[in-house]
């Protein structure tokens, strides 16, 4: 519901908006704590955490497979799980590890799962399982027994199902899980080619670097809490980047950048780096010069997510959690 008296603003609703979400599992582990999560439409937002942060128990709950302890999450504007029936058909969803009949080919399992959907019509059936198998680059293993794909050609063929149909959402638990670096990438584009088609993307996973390559959006996740999420250019922003000097007079150089105040100076090779100060850069090259090192680059690089996750922290981005 929109509160009348509240000031509009042109940005849509979010496609997932989470209140103080919580989920203790009955043995007493607190998996989730207290979250609050906003994406917004047209987003590729990435889910990041280490192993065991609480990203799939998120997932469960915003799909209406598992209730709450307490607080609310909506999707597409409704209350899940309350809403599952009507929401449930405009999104598309991996969640860890699809369950696949082994006996049967790709081909088939995709033809029991699009018969499952009351919606799907049948007279299409075949050429909306072709679709997907050739999307997710199957065509050629489709007439395999699941069992004997890989763990890479079973994630795709979970996603084919989960491309059936058009999906305002789609929720993509790791969905690289298990692929080598060109199945990776190939998921990558993929997931860009859905996104320009406006489909809202909401993928988790415990890889910075693949958040960062595809996401417009990031939420980060530790222990079951939000560390913090928005833009990733803003995250990224929000850390500041590195100093580097290249230059073959190293020494000097490292010498002239600590008397001038910058801090946490390394030497590495023929490049000397260090946090940026916060004053003129000029100051710094003149100094440099005027002290004969040979500048032959000279510049700040821009920070990543994982500077401003370790920003964040204070400590370097732990997969193994
Ligand atoms: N069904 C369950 N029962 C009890 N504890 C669970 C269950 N599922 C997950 N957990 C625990 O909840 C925490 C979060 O798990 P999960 O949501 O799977 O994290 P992630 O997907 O980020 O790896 C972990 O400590 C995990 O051991
Ligand atoms: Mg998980």
């Amino acid at each position: 519901m929109g509160h009348p008296s509240a000031a509009r603003t042109d940005a849509p609703d979010p496609v997932i908006r989470t209140r103080a979400l919580t989920k203790r599992y009955r043995g007493g582990q607190l998996a989730v704590d207290g979250l609050d999560l906003t994406v917004p439409a047209g987003s590729v937002f990435g889910f990041l955490g280490p192993n065991g942060s609480g990203k799939t128990t998120t997932i469960r709950m915003l799909m209406g497979l598992i209730e709450p302890t307490s607080g609310s999450a909506r999707v597409l504007g409704h209350p899940m799980p309350r809403a599952s029936r009507a929401v449930l058909p405009q999104v598309g969803a991996l969640i860890e590890g699809p369950a696949l009949y082994g006996f049967l080919s790709g081909r088939d399992n995709l033809l029991r799962y699009d018969a499952a959907d009351p919606t799907a019509d049948p007279r299409t059936r075949r050429a909306r399982v072709a679709a997907a198998l050739e999307r997710v680059g199957l065509t050629a293993a489709a007439g395999k027994k699941a069992k004997a794909y890989s763990l890479g050609m079973k994630q795709r063929l979970g996603l084919a199902a989960a491309l059936l149909q058009p999906r305002r959402l789609l929720v993509l638990d790791e969905p690289t899980n298990g692929l080598d670096p060109q199945g990776m990438r190939e998921i990558r584009t993929l997931i860009r080619e859905l996104a320009a088609d406006g489909t809202t993307v909401f993928l988790s996973s415990h890889l910075l670097d693949e958040i960062e390559q595809v996401c417009s959006h990031a939420a980060v996740m530790a222990q079951g809490r939000l560390l913090t999420q928005g833009a990733v250019a803003d995250l990224a922003a929000r850390a500041r980047g590195r100093l580097v000097v290249t230059t073959p007079d190293t020494a000097d150089a490292a010498r002239v950048l600590k008397e001038q105040g910058v801090g946490d100076v390394v030497t590495a090779e023929d490049q000397v780096s260090g946090d940026p100060p916060d004053r003129e850069l000029a100051e710094l090259t003149a100094a440099l010069v005027a002290a004969g090192v040979r500048v032959r680059g000279f510049g700040v690089e821009r920070a990543s997510l994982e500077d401003a996750f370790v920003a964040l922290t204070g400590e370097g981005f732990d997969v193994a959690g």
